[in-house]
């Protein structure tokens, strides 16, 4: 099947002009002036922008965390990211300690398989890293699963020590993957935690206050001193704040690149919605939303280069499930929704409000994360021959955030109300219309696991 998208704006990480792009199947066939060519399927996108398919590279769906699950599917997950011209996510398997894994990539291939709405891929994270894991990397890149997550936070549950993460860098250097981090000071925040639980300070506020700044800063430096050591590429996710983020300038002045990722919310939300109540638990997640100066920060380090990729960590629980913690903000579940609302945001807050360039909002939405995560030029661009995943925005469109008509399955949101210039209209997952003038046009099973290349750590 052949299908034409004619006189759209298309604009990719460098570039911005007025063309038609063929489509021959799940591929980009050409990209020309008034393409002459009989297709099946016409589409009209004067006025449109139009963009390479979103990639999230940080989502955790039907994640068993905290005594729960986090509550998208890879079905309801997978399809709120495409309403919001996301087409491909990268989901963390987490290994369970004691454990091989491979039992995990199993757990969670079961879960994903026939499931999935949009693409999506795995990184591993590594949980227990010894002498059996180690064996095991290089099957894990052999499956396609080339980048390898750790945490140094979250003690007692996913963290590991200085010597696994030495040991692991080894391995994955070698055998041409990357090392992922959750960058926080998992010994202080456990102390921290503990300190204002028994002094009788539960409410959300305190989660705030047990991850103080330091924490990030410490652990980014930590680890960027880590991957200079042992020249493993490395990339810090979910990074928050002015302490970390000058940790990474650091390492470039000794040519080092340490890649970064920052969140949606850590750019437009702020610390003060913790001074309410319990409410303020609909932004528990870790490390904690920072203060405004930060958010000044990670928009300049866009624009610096510093920050890469701007993700989600999408991690969503129900109001329910959030109540776990009602008397004790240690035990409400980490992390918040945002899969269907990273791109129309960023567009939004963004490029309308003049603070990132179209080519950037490309870079950091899409093309980069392709190109660390060993998927470009598959998938993260527009060009001849990669896999036509297409999002097409009407910049003229008003429109409001609510948990009534989102698609993620939890019944709050952390945007209610917020109102956003600019929306999707439709999205094409390889070659196939997927979403048009907000309906859904596939079913679960259409979604393809994506196997990916060594990465160099250069991009
Ligand atoms: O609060 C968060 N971020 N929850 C998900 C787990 C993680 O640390 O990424
Ligand atoms: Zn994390
Ligand atoms: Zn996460």
């Amino acid at each position: 099947m052949k299908t034409l998208i004619q006189h759209g704006r298309i604009i990719s990480a460098s570039d911005d002009y007025v063309a038609d792009i063929l489509i021959d199947g799940e591929l980009i066939s050409a990209i020309g002036k008034d393409l002459a060519v009989n297709a099946e399927q016409t589409i009209d996108a004067s006025g449109m922008l139009i963009f390479p398919g979103g990639i999230d590279p940080h989502v955790h769906l039907e994640m068993p965390f905290m005594g729960t699950f986090s509550s998208d599917t890879y079905e309801t997950g997978t399809r709120a990211a495409l309403y919001g011209g996301t087409t491909t996510v990268i989901d963390f398997i987490l290994q369970k300690q004691g454990n091989s894994l491979r039992a995990a990539l199993d757990e969670w291939s079961g879960r994903a398989t026939g499931n999935a709405v949009g693409d999506y891929s795995f990184h591993m994270a590594v949980t227990d890293f010894n002498d059996s894991t180690k064996g095991e990397i290089k099957e894990m890149i052999d499956e396609g699963i080339t980048s390898f997550k750790t945490f140094m936070a979250y003690k007692g549950a996913l963290m590991i020590d200085d010597r696994q993460m030495i040991g692991l860098m080894e391995e994955v250097k070698q055998q041409g993957g990357i090392v992922t981090v959750h960058a926080t000071n998992g010994d202080m925040i456990d102390y921290l935690v503990q300190k204002n639980v028994s002094e009788g300070k539960r409410a959300p506020i305190y989660h705030y206050l047990s991850q103080p700044e330091v924490t990030e800063a410490e652990a980014s430096e930590r680890f960027a001193d880590m991957t200079n050591y042992t020249e493993c590429p490395g990339y810090i996710v979910h990074l928050t704040c002015e302490g970390a983020l000058n940790a990474v300038r650091n390492a470039t002045r000794r040519n080092q690149k340490v890649f970064v990722e920052t969140c949606i919310q850590y750019l437009v939300l702020d610390a003060s919605l913790y001074e309410q109540d319990f409410d303020g638990a609909k932004w528990v997640m870790s490390p904690p939303l920072r203060e405004k100066k930060d958010q000044a920060t990670l928009w300049a380090g866009i624009n610096q280069g510093l920050v890469q990729v701007v993700g989600t960590d999408h991690c969503p629980f129900t109001w329910e499930q959030k109540q776990m913690g009602k008397d004790d903000f240690s035990k409400i579940p980490n992390g918040h929704p945002a899969i269907e609302h990273r791109m129309e945001l960023l567009f939004s807050e963004g490029v309308n409000k003049g603070k990132i360039s179209l080519n950037k909002y490309v870079e950091v939405t899409s093309t980069n994360a392709a190109k660390i995560f060993g998927m470009f030029p598959k998938k993260g661009t527009i060009s001849v021959g990669g896999d036509a995943d297409i999002v097409i925005l009407d910049p003229s469109v008003k429109h409001t955030i609510s948990a009534k008509t989102h698609h993620m399955n939890t019944d709050y949101s952390g945007y209610e109300g917020w109102d956003l210039s600019g929306k999707v209209k439709s999205v094409l997952l390889r070659g196939k219309v997927v979403i048009d003038d907000n309906k859904c046009l596939v079913e679960k099973g259409y979604g393809q696991f994506v196997k990916r290349k060594k990465v160099s750590g250069i991009i």
